[in-house]
């Protein structure tokens, strides 16, 4: 589904036109300068053999030191592993954890990887929706209730890609109880954790409560701006992280040695980058709210984190020959040039996502393209 409008945005931009880009998943700031300087050195310094399968001993302490200086987490060295993207990493841990025919509790809206992971593990993926009267939120009694005898893990993502929805610590907590008392795994994807503008940012890798049942994966992609060099890791029980080490070994083997260098100069340097993006996707969160409020039949949640609004977009539907936002979408891109990134590919067909993760000045004509395009209808 986005590669048709990856496809088709493609050629318009060839053609050369104007195309705003809300589809892209990832920060527009080039990385921070130490952290490029740190990838150089390396290079440089001839650090370009093979290194230990989950990350270098300094790298792994790095992960379990800046994890507990900013969430009060404790985790030992030989409970991490380093992997080539918070991806690997949640690959990894699902194909470690899930067999044939278990069930994995999903809330939808989910981020578009977790269906496919979890069924090339030969695993059945359980849905609970949730919607906007509860500003996307996911409870312990929603969980409870898509429990079976083979359900096997939990996948939860707060911050949310593509609702921005914050789970509270409180719901986190119940849940991670919840799981642990059923002999369940969570699996919680913080990818978007350092993007959570609650101002009680938390990770489940905190919760000492139940902690053999929880597996943290986390990315630095997003909260360091270092999508392309390829930084995540997994922080989980030693005999969970053992049977990753033993699958990445048979994979990828060890991440790149030169960004393992850049990570860690990303978390061991200064983290003032880290406040810098977050205020400004603050900022441009509310930029977008308030052009999304000046749409007329256009209803959005008020994301919590993350870079993304998800919208509603059923009032819509059924004019001018629109009938799934799969079709706005498209229609968005060949008649305004504006790339969203429709509902369908998370689970929800009534809402487009659009990524804030661009300049104010293309997210405001983005925008009112956006609004011209709606009110035309
Ligand atoms: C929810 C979620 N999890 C994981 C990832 C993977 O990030 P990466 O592999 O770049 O670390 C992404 C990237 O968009 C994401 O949105």
């Amino acid at each position: 589904m986005t590669l048709v409008i990856n496809a088709k945005s493609a050629k318009l931009k060839a053609e050369g036109h104007d195309v705003v880009d809300f589809g892209a998943g990832e920060p527009h700031f080039p990385s921070p300068l130490h952290v490029k300087d740190a990838g150089i050195a390396a290079i440089e310094a001839d650090f370009t053999k093979y290194t230990q399968v989950g990350g270098i001993p300094e790298l792994r302490k790095a992960i379990v030191e800046r994890h507990a200086k900013d969430f009060g987490s404790r985790y030992a060295v030989d409970e991490a592993c380093f992997s080539t993207g918070g991806k690997q990493a949640l690959f990894n841990a699902i194909q470690v954890i899930v067999d044939h025919g278990d069930e994995v509790i999903i809330p939808k809206p989910y981020w578009v990887s977790f269906k496919d992971i979890v069924q090339y593990a030969g695993g059945k993926c359980v849905f609970v929706e949730t919607d906007e009267s509860r500003n996307f939120a996911v409870s312990a009694e929603m969980i409870e209730r898509a429990i079976t005898p083979r359900t096997r893990a939990i996948l939860l993502n707060s911050p949310n890609n593509p609702s921005g929805a914050v789970i509270s610590p409180f719901d986190a907590q119940e849940i991670a109880r919840l799981a642990h008392n059923r002999g369940i795994y969570m699996l919680a994807d913080e990818c978007y954790v350092y993007l959570n503008f609650t101002g009680v940012p938390y990770s489940l890798g905190s919760f000492h409560e139940g902690k053999e049942h929880i597996i943290v994966l986390g990315s630095l992609s997003k909260s360091y701006s270092m999508t392309g060099w390829r930084c995540g890791y997994s922080l989980a029980p030693k005999p969970i992280t053992a049977a990753i080490q033993k699958l990445q070994s048979q994979s990828t083997s060890n991440p790149n040695a030169i960004a393992q260098k850049a990570a860690i100069a990303a978390l061991n340097g200064p983290q003032d980058c880290v406040s810098e993006f977050k205020a400004e996707y603050l900022m441009l969160r509310d930029v977008v709210l308030k052009k999304i409020a000046e749409i007329p039949g256009l209803e959005c949640t008020r994301p919590e984190g993350a870079f993304y609004v998800y919208p509603n977009v059923s009032k819509f539907l059924g004019k001018g020959g629109i009938k799934t936002a799969m079709d706005l979408s498209r229609k968005l891109l060949e008649e305004k040039y504006v790339i969203t990134v429709p509902g369908e590919a998370f689970g929800t067909d009534q809402h487009i996502r659009i990524s804030y993760a661009v300049k104010r000045a293309d997210l405001e004509r983005g925008l009112d393209r956006i609004r011209e395009f709606l009110t035309a209808l």
